[in-house]
């Protein structure tokens, strides 16, 4: 995470850009890697909307404003410009002058056409919701009033329940999330919207997916209570501070905790996201049973967001490696829970390019629900199809 300061330039070194390819590969025999993207430092009057952001960006106060690789829109660069940004570092795409072709084969063409199964519909946010969420997240962290929370929160889970009921979407693309920052208010969007999907798969009625949703909204709202030197510390925290950020979550619950339209489950959800059910959570050391069932949901999505999240003393796990710490933690997480978050999210779209550890470069052609991390791929040049969800290739696994 960087820290913006009004007026500073930063202009750092050439990225490479993201991945390109032909949507449909029958049409094609070639994916070419077109782009590749840079940085420039413009001055805010000349940013306009679309425009892709080079590096997270905070205000004075160290809060969160804009993600890193976030697409800025009109309302952001009013904001920004409002709070005295001169200068902003865009993204900037321009055609490679080194084409990079992949060939896929016949052979393999026809493997993908025979194997592949489309994925589930997935949650989709349309970007004009997520600008309005923003909106609605930010207003929450700088008001924490109890009718702002919880006319705020209302809305918000509303927007999500909306885009979850859409097109009965039952998966989430993990990595479309792209979580990066613990204290952003996507961090907070990014938990409600994956636990209202464990939710609805674990076919709680639509009142109770929603209070979820609530619940993952307002669940750290306590750490507006926390100093700013402590939580945006760059180094790892001393016992003394990690105690001063234990306490967010009963913050959290004390400013909730009067809001009549809020259910007790919501309210619990919030008191315990951080309840572990070998007793080793906080704040009450509480065990198994003890936990409330809103609080379990809301733990392994908030894990999973905090293990992608880069700190500045750290860098965020991928989604793979992220997913399969989860997948470590039985003993802590519920596993019914955690069993519906790895049916319920995918991590290797269909159609999506992945490079195996034998070398191949392949195609994922079908998802296996209980193994997110083992699709089916095809082999670009190969033509094999190697499930690696079967004991055939358990010795093959993607490396990105
Ligand atoms: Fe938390
Ligand atoms: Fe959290």
């Amino acid at each position: 995470m960087k820290r913006y300061k009004t007026g500073v330039n930063v202009l750092s070194n050439l990225r490479k850009g993201a991945f390109h390819m032909d949507s449909d590969c029958f049409a094609s025999e070639q994916i070419t890697n077109t782009k590749e993207s840079d940085e420039l430092c413009l001055p805010i009057d000349e940013v306009k909307p679309g425009m892709t952001c080079a590096h997270s960006i905070e205000d004075r106060l160290g809060r969160h404003l804009v993600n890193s690789g976030a697409e800025l829109n009109s309302y952001v660069i009013e904001k920004l410009k409002d709070m005295g940004f001169e200068y902003i570092d865009i993204q900037v795409h321009r055609p490679s002058q080194h084409k990079e072709d992949l060939k896929i084969s016949r052979k393999a063409m026809l493997a993908i056409q025979r194997e592949r199964r489309p994925d589930p519909p997935k949650v989709q946010l349309g970007r004009q919701i997520k600008t309005q969420i923003t909106k609605g997240m930010e207003l929450m962290y700088t008001d924490t009033q109890p009718t702002v929370l919880s006319d705020v929160s209302d809305r918000i889970a509303d927007e999500l329940l909306k885009a979850i009921l859409k097109n009965n979407a039952v998966t989430l693309n993990l990595v479309e999330l792209e979580t990066c920052d613990e204290y952003t208010f996507n961090h907070s969007v990014d938990v409600g919207t994956i636990a209202m999907v464990i939710a609805k798969n674990m076919n709680y009625p639509l009142r109770n997916v929603r209070e979820i949703g609530v619940a993952g909204i307002l669940h750290d709202i306590g750490k507006t209570k926390i100093p700013l030197e402590v939580l945006n510390k760059p180094a790892r925290l001393t016992d003394e501070e990690f105690a001063i950020i234990k306490k967010h979550s009963l913050y959290s619950y004390e400013l909730i905790r009067d809001i009549p339209t809020l259910s007790e489950q919501t309210k619990l959800g919030v008191l315990e996201h951080h309840e572990k059910i070998d007793g080793s959570g906080y704040p009450n050391g509480l065990l198994g049973e003890q936990i409330s069932p809103y609080a379990k949901i809301l733990a392994v999505a908030d894990i999973y967001d905090a293990l992608c999240t880069t700190r500045p003393y750290k860098k965020g796990y991928t989604p793979r490696e992220s997913v399969e710490m989860l997948s470590a933690m039985t003993d802590q997480l519920d596993i019914d829970v955690l069993n519906t978050f790895f049916t319920s999210m995918v991590l290797y779209p269909v159609d999506s390019i992945v490079k195996l550890s034998n070398g191949e470069e392949a195609k994922v052609v079908r998802n296996n629900r209980t193994m997110i991390t083992r699709p089916v791929v095809v082999g670009l040049e190969t033509g094999n199809v190697y499930d690696l969800g079967s004991l055939a290739h358990l010795d093959i696994v993607i490396d990105s």
